[in-house]
């Protein structure tokens, strides 16, 4: 088939590519000059695992233009991936989407099937099909609801081989396209009405959040009770019920959509008259989760004006270059008001986090951030954190201290190896 996709940020790049894999032929849009350019070259404007190679194998199949109506001209599908950031309020910002549904409607001259892959609150696709009526002046079309699942690091995967797909529709018409879109893909795909398909996202994200924020109250509770949280989640998530994932205590969940789409949802909800307080809470725990430990550093450093302390990890979770809502920023920021002075190293993000965190010195690797440091702090679980040689780290340290904000590391051995280890729930 022939798809516009309009957006290329992550979830127009990744969504573009992948259905370029399940043999479409994809003309993808972005107002951004510099981003189309790279594109035209191949090369990702974002740090995604496999990504490069996807767009180099379906290159035949993929357009990049910075006109929508090259592609509202060229697909008679329209996937609209563009940023819902959130407003100072909360609430989505849909003045892109809004934005370029006029657009599209300004140049259709046929049926087309409009999809809204971005996150966006309920009763958004009930907006997108009024400001299309009230445009298009009796040209037929259908909207529908697509939300993407898609974890940052393995997003290809997640597209290629996802747990469910869901559709959202009104039509048969819409229905029949949407299947035959996905038909490649061999997993359930949930057909749905467009306003429960915009709910099963923001749902299951605040979820998910809320899973990390009860395992991290858990790992508070636990700290004073003197128990482990992590055999704790192991014996929790043994039960099919609740499951093993998304149980991991540490200091707090980031990234562009977890913080957002609880904002949103818990917006939309109070909107329509319930106040969601549940997804408050899970808000004010991942805050709680990330002062508590800036807190236990001072405990154990006392004064942390002067001393040099030793940052491993940066970006939001491992396999990404993203910065967005990164629990290190708020840490960071937190060690430097009391005066410490920061040394830090992550494998990829260290780009985006000069942007956000200009104040810090960036190292190298893993020992050039421990020679010399008062202490070692893990603020990322990338797999080459666990695997240092962690004698040498010991020896470059001034004190053998480590803040362990992701858990990577068993308390008993470090003990033995001896290092005074400060966990989180452990
Ligand atoms: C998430 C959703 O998983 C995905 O379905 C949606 O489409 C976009 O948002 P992503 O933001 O890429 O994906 O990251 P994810 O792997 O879900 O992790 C989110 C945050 O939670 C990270 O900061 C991570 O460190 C944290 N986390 C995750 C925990 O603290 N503990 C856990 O057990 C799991």
């Amino acid at each position: 088939m022939d798809i516009g996709v309009i957006g290329c940020g992550y979830v127009g790049l990744v969504t573009g590519a992948c259905l370029a894999e399940l043999g479409h032929s994809v003309i993808c849009v972005d107002s951004n000059d510099r981003k189309i350019e790279m594109l035209k070259m191949l090369k990702p404007p974002i740090y995604e695992p496999g990504l490069s190679t996807l767009l180099e194998k379906n290159k035949k199949r993929l357009t990049f233009t910075t006109k929508i109506s090259d592609a509202v001209k060229g697909a008679p599908v329209i996937f609209i991936a563009v940023g819902t950031p959130s407003k100072g309020s909360g609430d989505a910002d849909l003045s892109q989407v809004e934005n370029v549904v006029s657009e599209i409607a300004g140049c259709m001259d046929s049926y087309r099937l409009i999809v809204e892959k971005s996150t966006v609150p309920v009763q958004t696709g009930m907006k997108i099909k009024s400001v299309m009526e009230m445009r298009v002046k009796g040209i037929p079309f259908d909207v529908a609801s697509n939300p993407e699942f898609l974890r940052e690091g393995t997003a290809i995967d997640d597209f290629l081989h996802p747990d469910r797909v869901v559709i959202g529709v009104e039509t048969g018409k819409a229905k029949d396209i949407m299947k035959k879109i996905y038909e490649p893909i061999s997993a359930p795909i949930i057909f749905t009405d467009i306003k429960s398909a915009e709910i099963i996202k923001h749902a299951s994200n605040s979820f998910l959040a809320t899973k990390i924020s009860f395992i991290n109250a858990v790992s508070i509770v636990c700290e004073l009770a003197g128990a482990n949280v992590e055999e704790v989640a192991r014996g929790m998530g043994l039960d099919r019920r609740i499951g093993d994932r998304f149980l991991n205590a540490g200091v707090g969940f980031g990234g562009s959509c977890f913080p957002k789409d609880i904002s949103a949802f818990r917006r939309i909800s109070d909107k329509l008259g319930y106040k969601f307080n549940l997804l408050k809470e899970t808000e004010r725990i991942n805050e709680l989760i990330k002062k508590k430990f800036v807190e236990k550093m001072e405990e154990v450093l006392w004064n942390l004006n002067g001393k040099i302390i030793g940052v491993l990890g940066l970006a939001f979770k491992p396999n990404t270059d993203d910065m967005r809502s990164a629990p290190s920023i708020d840490i960071i920021n937190g060690l430097l008001e009391d005066g410490a002075r920061v040394v830090a190293y992550d494998p990829v993000a260290m780009g985006n986090a000069k942007e956000v965190l200009p104040e810090i010195d960036y190292k190298n690797d893993i020992y050039e951030v421990a020679n010399g440091a008062d202490c070692l702090v893990i603020l990322t679980e990338w797999d080459v954190f666990r695997n240092m040689d962690i004698q040498k780290v010991k020896n470059l340290l001034k004190t053998p201290i480590i803040f362990d904000g992701r858990n990577i590391f068993e308390r008993e051995k470090m003990e033995e190896l001896g290092f005074i280890y400060i966990g989180v729930g452990v």
